[in-house]
């Protein structure tokens, strides 16, 4: 039995073929990155437009690679919550079009549940139950996860969400978009305690939240002299650069590490699991497994390729089909939290 995944939350445009085995058959994206990096962020009207060009190409080229036609399709699945409103349409339209036109069920992925089941795909190991960390360009959230079919949330982020900061800050720097690798490309040669910039509610043990925009703040007071955020201030030299860097990135994943460590504690699950762009990180990944290991629980971070956004983790859509879960074809998307353009400053 195979499933057609759709996956259009943001900017890139993604579809796999996944089969009740959970095995991979096909998959393709079609990522927007050059469309918007002028922007410094994702403008969302551009993001929606891209996306009605993109979707078929990118449906056909996953069947072709799959060697399969539409008949050999028994399901398909979208990504319908949370996103930008436009982006996530284009998808539902697409899943719900297919659904009349060939007859079959039409299930809804919940996107940051899906960025958690990239672990379980990956490793091919039983992952639940676990706590769950997503960390994106639009969200840090922390998850008890039950089931693939059960995920409560324990806290997220109060305000601006890691990879948001990560983008942000390499702005403030004049770095390329997407922010994230080209900042922690530049603390590869930065010194983490050159800063010492302060972790916010890192040391409050009753909150599984986060807060990032202070944070970034920090970095821009720290560019532009205290209390000012001319945005005309020089560039500063490269080692400055790499410097901030090193000490921005220390300081969000002390946040993220601490935050992990405390809802495993609190919740008294033994298995770690963390999805998303930021997932990517390779300072996040090294500390996470000094941490883990120190703590004796198992850590299950998503590899590379699935960490930003894709439709192979969508193939939680598979447990929902199994557990009769089919929605109506009247199904609306929530968009929930939206992420607009990054802070945009002259280059
Ligand atoms: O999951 P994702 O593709 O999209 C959302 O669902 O938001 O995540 C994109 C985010 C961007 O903010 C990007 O800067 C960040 O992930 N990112 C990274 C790294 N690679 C991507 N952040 C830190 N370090 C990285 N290596
Ligand atoms: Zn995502």
């Amino acid at each position: 039995m195979n499933l057609l995944i759709l996956e259009s939350t943001c900017d890139e445009t993604a579809a796999a073929v996944v089969n009740d085995r959970l095995e991979v058959l096909a998959a393709a994206v079609a990522s927007q990155d050059r469309l918007h990096e002028q922007y410094r962020g994702v403008v969302p009207e551009i993001a929606a437009r891209a996306h009605v060009e993109n979707i078929l190409p990118v449906i056909e080229t996953t069947l072709r690679r799959a060697g399969l036609g539409l008949q050999d399709l028994a399901a398909v699945a979208v990504a319908t919550t949370p996103g930008l409103a436009g982006s996530l349409l284009v998808g539902l339209v697409a899943a719900k079009t297919l659904c009349v036109a060939l007859r079959l069920p039409l299930i809804a992925i919940n996107h940051l549940h899906a960025h958690i089941y990239a672990c379980r795909l990956a490793s091919g190991e039983e992952i639940f139950p676990c706590v769950g960390l997503v960390v994106s360009g639009g969200h840090t959230s922390l998850y008890r996860c039950a089931s693939p079919l059960d995920f409560q949330l324990l806290g997220g982020t109060i305000d601006d969400a890691a990879g948001e900061a990560f983008d942000k800050v390499a702005n403030m720097l004049g770095l390329p978009y997407p922010g994230g690798p080209a900042v922690s490309r530049a603390a590869r040669h930065g010194d983490p305690r050159a800063y010492r910039f302060s972790r916010p509610l890192l040391n409050d043990h009753e909150r599984l939240q986060f807060s990032f925009s202070g944070l970034k703040t920090a970095v821009r007071y720290q560019i532009a002299g205290p209390g000012r955020i001319d945005p005309g201030a020089p560039r500063p030299a490269e080692q400055t650069i790499a410097d901030l860097c090193a000490s921005f990135q220390e300081a969000v994943v002390d946040c993220l590490v601490g935050k992990s460590l405390l809802a495993l504690e609190k919740t008294g699950l033994k298995t770690l699991c963390v999805g998303g762009g930021v997932a990517a990180n390779a300072r996040l990944r090294e500390r996470l497994a000094e941490a883990t290991a120190r703590a004796g629980v198992r850590l299950l971070v998503a590899p590379l390729e699935l960490c930003t956004d894709n439709a192979v983790m969508g193939a939680i859509a598979v447990e929902r089909l199994r557990a009769g879960l089919v929605e109506p074809l009247d199904l609306d998307i929530t968009a929930g939290l939206v992420r607009g353009p990054a802070l945009s400053l002259p280059p």
